[in-house]
């Protein structure tokens, strides 16, 4: 590994937990740097900020693969070929909207990273901020984790929290976590990074 860990960054969308990390690599002293930027969606919106920062960017459009097992599989294949092509050494995902396979996890074990927009292991899935909400709970965050095979799992790396006001809607409150993760992100990418440098 050279004196910077190579990341590649995958989305669907609006991306800006992406953006949050870019900005961070671009600080000289930061550990990582981002290598690459894959989408399953052709009309994300991050994908506009990586090309404004000369980032490598790469669709694999999830739509043309089937969902079963196969399908999945042969994606996964087309996204891994990406990252041996580019020499990542972590992946982050950042609102990628596709549930890996067990094939791909396990052969990037402790290499994917991922952020939710909830304290783990509560609220787990697509709708963890409105499933907060609807649940009552004063406390809610986000959480920054180690990806495996079980979707929203996996060994936790930060968490923040966030206090619910009773005048908090599904708006306000998805607002105030987003502030959080794009500060826990970047700090999560570089603890890890460097952990990944002084092992080698
Ligand atoms: C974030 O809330 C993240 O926690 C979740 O998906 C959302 C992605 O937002 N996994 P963005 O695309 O990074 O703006």
């Amino acid at each position: 590994m050279a004196n910077k860990v190579r990341v590649a960054v995958l989305i669907s969308g609006r991306g800006s937990n992406m953006r949050a990390l870019i900005d961070a690599c671009n600080e000289p002293d930061f550990p990582a740097q981002i290598c690459l930027i894959i989408s399953n969606k052709a009309d994300a919106e991050g994908l506009i900020y990586a090309k404004e920062n000369q980032i490598p960017t790469k669709i694999i459009e999830s739509k043309n693969f089937s969902k079963d097992e196969n399908g999945r599989m042969e994606f996964d294949k087309l996204v891994f070929q990406e990252i041996v092509n580019h020499k990542i050494d972590l992946v982050c995902l950042a609102g990628f909207m596709r549930i890996l396979s067990k094939w791909f996890v396990e052969n990037l074990t402790n290499k994917i990273i991922n952020i939710h927009p909830s304290l783990l292991p509560s609220f787990k899935g697509a709708n963890a901020v409105l499933d907060a909400l609807k649940a009552g709970v004063k406390i809610t965050g986000c959480t920054t984790h180690f990806v495996t095979e079980k979707m929203d799992d996996g060994p936790i790396i930060m968490q923040s929290a966030i206090e619910i006001d009773v005048d908090d809607n599904l708006e306000s409150l998805a607002k105030k976590i987003l502030v959080q993760e794009h500060k826990i992100y970047p700090q999560t990418l570089y603890l890890i990074s460097k952990k990944l440098l002084n092992s080698l």
